[in-house]
């Protein structure tokens, strides 16, 4: 198999990292990789912010004091459109569905408090990266910071690392900015966990299902 190719099918969402450091030098080289991704106009408008040793456990540790709390920030943007329609409603739910079957959770509200919990904990990895874009951009850097973050992704998966984008953490805004050092003029898009995946975590013993290319593409002149 082509290896950009092996990469993308091999990436998935992690949720359990073992406890083995990520070297810095790696951490510096991934992101630097994944700034080749494109972007309109080259803007380059992604800003990250990573987060390790010392200062990642202080952060958790902070982070969990504040859940344990009740304590909670208004969201930077809603990650769903509300209402969500079919076929994305089921498509979410599923996606959720197995997830609680990993943990062996019921009812699924269990789930929502052991997982968000674990998100929060960036799910043990030893590395976490926040992102951010000028509040001032639009659409198109949206889609240039995910293509960051695939880029990001998949030359950790080729560092035999795994990843888990967290949209959860937008959530936290100002908690977020604070660590980062990073003011309200910057939109904190999403955080990611990086780390050597734990394969003995049952989270991480499934994969998502995707639907058809049929479902999703039309053709027009294109012949096998
Ligand atoms: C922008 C973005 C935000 C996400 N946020 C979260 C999150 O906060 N927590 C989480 O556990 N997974 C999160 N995910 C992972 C998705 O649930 C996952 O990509 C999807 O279910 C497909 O599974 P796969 O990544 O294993 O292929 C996010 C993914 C993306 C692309």
């Amino acid at each position: 198999m082509k290896p950009v190719t092996q990469a993308i099918l091999q990436r998935q969402s992690t949720r359990g990292f073992l406890d083995k450091p990520v070297p810095g030098a790696l951490v510096r080289e991934l992101l630097e990789v994944a700034s080749h991704a494109p972007s309109g106009g080259n803007l380059q408008p992604w800003r990250v912010h990573a987060v390790g040793g010392q200062a990642l456990t202080d952060f958790v540790a902070l982070m969990a004091v504040k859940l344990n709390a009740g304590e909670q920030e208004s969201a930077e943007y809603p990650v769903y459109p509300g209402g969500l329609w079919e076929p994305l409603r089921t498509r979410r739910r599923r996606a959720g569905d197995q997830r609680y079957a990993a943990l062996g959770a019921t009812p699924a509200q269990d789930g929502m408090a052991v997982l968000s919990a674990r998100n929060y904990r960036f799910f043990g990895a030893p590395v976490g990266l926040f992102f951010f874009l000028d509040r001032r951009v639009g659409a198109s850097q949206w889609a240039d910071l995910g293509m960051f973050l695939q880029s990001l992704m998949l030359a950790a998966t080729d560092h035999g690392l795994a990843t888990c984008p967290q949209a959860a953490w937008s959530n936290w805004p100002q908690t977020v900015r604070t660590l980062c050092h990073v003011g309200d003029d910057w939109v904190l898009f999403a955080g990611m966990s990086l780390g050597y995946a734990d394969r003995g975590e049952p989270l991480n013993g499934y994969r998502t299902e995707r639907a058809p290319l049929e479902s999703f593409a039309t053709f027009a002149g294109i012949d096998d």
